[in-house]
């Protein structure tokens, strides 16, 4: 298989060692028998456990092949399997009962899958709710689901996981089920660009089988040489909304203005998208447009826009608006006025109103270091970003 192919279908993206070495070093354990790792890859992360236990029997797991091939020089006390990770029956298959690893390491897949019957089985018995109409499932979760079912209890579990457990709105039934029966230590959020050729944001989770929660979480941020920042602690009811240290250090830093009292805004997500206007043969206007403005912040519709807006009844920009991309890498870099001229936007966009405000008011207050840092700390999403509406309409003024 073409190597670009397989690292997709696999999520084939490997820890560099500032991050691996930061992900064991924070363990607490002072002796290891048995360390787990499933989806090793070249072995970053179980070659820095060894590098802390040498004497700790590893066992690793990789669907492929190549993995195995690769680690000729594997110490004695290393086995390696080569085989799906997401098996039920994966204790049987590399010998390791459940309840047996004192330690677990994992870099999963950032890969969703199609959705298979065992996984009820294998997300059930590691205490996630399971979906009932799914199509497709995180691997991600999976493999947490797997490192917690073969983990014995009080062990500990390293986990590099995507953005959307640790503060999407889908997965809050994730969090709770993890704070409810898990000790999560500490969530150490990992730089942008962390992996090389991926945009999804990433965090290190540590937690605790089956141990109480402390009543608070530690959350810290690390740069590019894997050196941590002070934490910043949350409570158990926070960790269930979010567990991100970029958000509460926005909320620490902005407290007077975020909670202050706001004029709601009044927030229109664009009704077409540019496939449905190709088909119906109109032009709609896009988050690509927004980089063809002549001047910076500022939009001047064509007349390509006009015959179309006259007669839709989908939501329409026109002078004195505020538009604002509802998704995209750089959200806070697109806030423009309208300045003249009438189209329609795509989904993609948000116009927004203040009754009482000026459009530049409202600007100013979107593009200040306040409002920047406000888009970015409410920004969802893993590798796609986006802001929610109901987000948007909360904006502080
Ligand atoms: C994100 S990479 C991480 C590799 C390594 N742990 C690291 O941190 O550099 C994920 C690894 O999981 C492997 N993988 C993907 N799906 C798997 C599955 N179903 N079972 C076992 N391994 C799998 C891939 O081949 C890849 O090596």
């Amino acid at each position: 298989m073409q190597t670009q192919s397989k690292k997709k279908l696999h999520g084939q993206y490997y820890t560099e060692s500032a991050y691996s070495s930061l992900l064991v070093n924070r363990f607490q354990e002072d002796s290891v028998s048995v360390a787990l790792e499933l989806g090793v890859g070249g072995g970053a992360l179980l070659s820095a456990v060894s590098g802390r236990w040498p004497d700790a029997r590893c066992v690793s797991v990789d669907i492929d092949p190549q993995h195995a091939q690769e680690d000729s020089a594997r110490p004695v006390q290393h086995i390696h399997y080569c085989a799906d990770a997401l098996t039920l029956e994966l204790d049987n298959v590399i010998g390791l009962m459940s309840g047996v690893a004192d330690i677990a390491v994992c870099n999963p897949p950032f890969i969703s899958a199609d959705w298979n019957t065992s996984y009820s089985v294998l997300l059930d018995r590691a205490g996630f709710k399971v979906p009932t109409k799914a199509l497709r499932v995180g691997a991600d979760l999976l493999f947490l689901a797997q490192n917690l079912w073969l983990l014995k209890d009080s062990g500990q579990l390293g986990i590099i996981i995507p953005a959307g457990i640790i503060f999407g709105d889908k997965n809050r039934a994730v969090r709770e089920t993890l704070l409810a029966n898990h000790c999560i230590t500490e969530v150490i959020e990992l730089p942008s660009k962390a992996f090389k050729n991926t945009e999804v944001k990433t965090f290190i989770l540590n937690l605790q089988k089956n141990k109480t929660t402390n009543s608070t979480i530690k959350l810290y941020r690390c740069d590019k040489d894997g050196t941590i920042e002070p934490f910043i602690e949350i409570s158990l009811e926070e960790a269930v909304n979010r567990m991100d240290y970029s958000y509460y250090e926005w909320k620490e830093n902005f407290p007077a203005k975020s909670y202050g009292p706001g004029k709601i805004l009044e927030v229109f997500r664009g009704g077409i998208s540019t496939a449905q206007a190709r088909q119906l043969g109109i032009e709609v206007f896009h988050t690509t447009d927004l980089k063809k403005q002549l001047k910076p912040g500022r939009i001047f519709f064509s007349d390509n826009f006009g015959e179309a807006t006259c007669n839709s009844n989908k939501v329409v920009a026109q002078l004195g608006d505020v538009v604002i991309p509802r998704v995209g890498r750089n959200i806070e870099g697109g806030v423009h006025i309208v300045e003249g001229g009438k189209a329609l936007i795509s989904d993609c966009l948000y116009v927004i109103r203040c009754p009482g405000r000026t459009p530049e008011e409202l600007y100013e207050a979107l593009t200040s270091r306040e409002g920047v840092a406000w888009i970015k700390a409410h920004t969802h999403g893993a590798c796609a970003r986006f802001l929610t509406k109901s987000d948007l309409k909360k904006f502080p003024l």
